[in-house]
């Protein structure tokens, strides 16, 4: 166990793509908890794009980062000093941690993860964690995905992504995704399934793509990625449509001048479609069922993944920044300690 307590601190709010010059490294001693309090040893850190908005002085769905304090992620780590019973030495958990080798947790943001499934940990953080329910509640509750239904798919060779598709092939639907690259492009329709994969680097005219696959409009989109991409597939909604709004990543690093939105807004009242916010925090408290069925269709080999593990808590805001780029294979993860 290091003996010390190295961490990332946000220092100063990015303006477009984070600079060193926003992070401050700090060591100090390895924290107690305090009364109701456990400390975790942290594995992995997720590489969420979400982290970008809580830079960001106006917050999000969460609060901002303080300045000062460390920067806020979802994690994956083992419990090495505990005052709650539930949460014993050992215990592996994952949720709200922070670029850091120690957190201290409260119970209700952290929780134990089924280990007994028989993954390795990292899975954990990918289709058997929040990303997982992410593409299940938001495909099934928020997007009411049918079975045989035209499901398109942006940011599709990405940790959420990548596990929409696929569950639209379970359920019989013609899917098509959006990524960045043929190799990804590649992956989707070689290795998970997917009907037809367009590379948006490589497209001039992504409207008129996704029409060649799509001539009667999709029945449900799942965004991922918002900007020009939101605006090609707007144009191509089938009667009653629904878009799962899950994220917008384009924007991201724009937040200090947000580009202008889609200029055809009228086609949601031409075809009559539903346009819908979906936030994965509101399915937590009832996510079990989920992550079992997604458990099933693994073992059954319905659903593959990868995820892309880089070394080092010194590297984790370069590392960060991958996710702006697409440089990098699957689901972004830090590796920090070891169990
Ligand atoms: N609402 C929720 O509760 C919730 C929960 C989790 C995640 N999310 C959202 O889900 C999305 C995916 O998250 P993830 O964790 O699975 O990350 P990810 O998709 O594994 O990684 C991000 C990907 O976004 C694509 N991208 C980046 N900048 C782009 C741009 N300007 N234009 C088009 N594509 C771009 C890149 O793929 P290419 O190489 O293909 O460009 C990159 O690999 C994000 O928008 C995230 O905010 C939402």
């Amino acid at each position: 166990m290091a003996d010390i307590n190295r961490e990332w601190l946000l220092v100063q709010r990015p303006q477009g793509e984070p600079k060193p010059s926003d992070y401050q490294w700090r060591e100090s001693p390895v924290p107690e908890p305090g009364p109701g309090e456990f400390v975790v040893r942290v594995l992995y850190a997720a590489m969420d794009p979400a982290i970008r908005g809580w830079m960001d002085a106006q917050g999000n769905y969460m609060p901002p980062i303080p300045l000062g304090t460390p920067v806020r992620s979802v994690v994956l780590g083992k419990v090495v000093k505990s005052n709650v019973d539930a949460h014993p030495v050992g215990q592996i958990v994952s949720g709200l941690g922070a670029w850091a080798d120690y957190v201290v947790c409260k119970p209700g943001y952290v929780g134990p993860v089924p280990v007994e499934w028989g993954h390795d940990l990292t899975t954990y953080l990918h289709p058997l964690g929040a990303v997982g329910a992410t593409a299940y509640y938001g495909l099934f509750e928020v997007g009411k995905l049918k079975d045989g239904e035209n499901l398109l798919v942006s940011g599709a060779a990405g940790g959420v992504g990548s596990l929409v598709g696929q569950m639209g092939k379970i359920k019989g639907c013609k899917v098509v995704g959006i990524a960045g690259g043929a190799e990804k492009c590649r992956w989707l329709t070689e290795e998970l399934g997917f009907d037809a994969a367009i590379d948006y680097r490589a497209t001039k005219d992504l409207s008129a793509e996704i029409r060649k696959h799509f001539p009667g409009g999709f029945d449900v989109y799942f965004e991922n990625v918002g900007g020009a991409t939101l605006e090609a597939a707007m144009d191509n909604m089938a009667m009653h449509a629904r878009i799962a709004i899950c994220g917008m990543i384009s924007a991201y690093n724009d937040s200090h001048d947000p580009p202008p939105g889609p200029r055809n807004m009228w086609n949601i009242l031409v075809k009559r479609a539903h346009v819908e916010g979906l936030l994965v925090s509101d399915y937590m408290h009832r996510a079990m069922p989920g992550y079992q069925q997604i458990n099933d269709w693994i073992k059954a080999g319905k659903l593959k993944f990868k995820v892309d593990v880089r070394d080092g808590l010194e590297n984790t805001p370069e590392i960060f920044n991958k996710l702006f780029t697409g440089s990098h294979d699957g689901k972004l993860l830090v590796k920090i300690g070891d169990a």
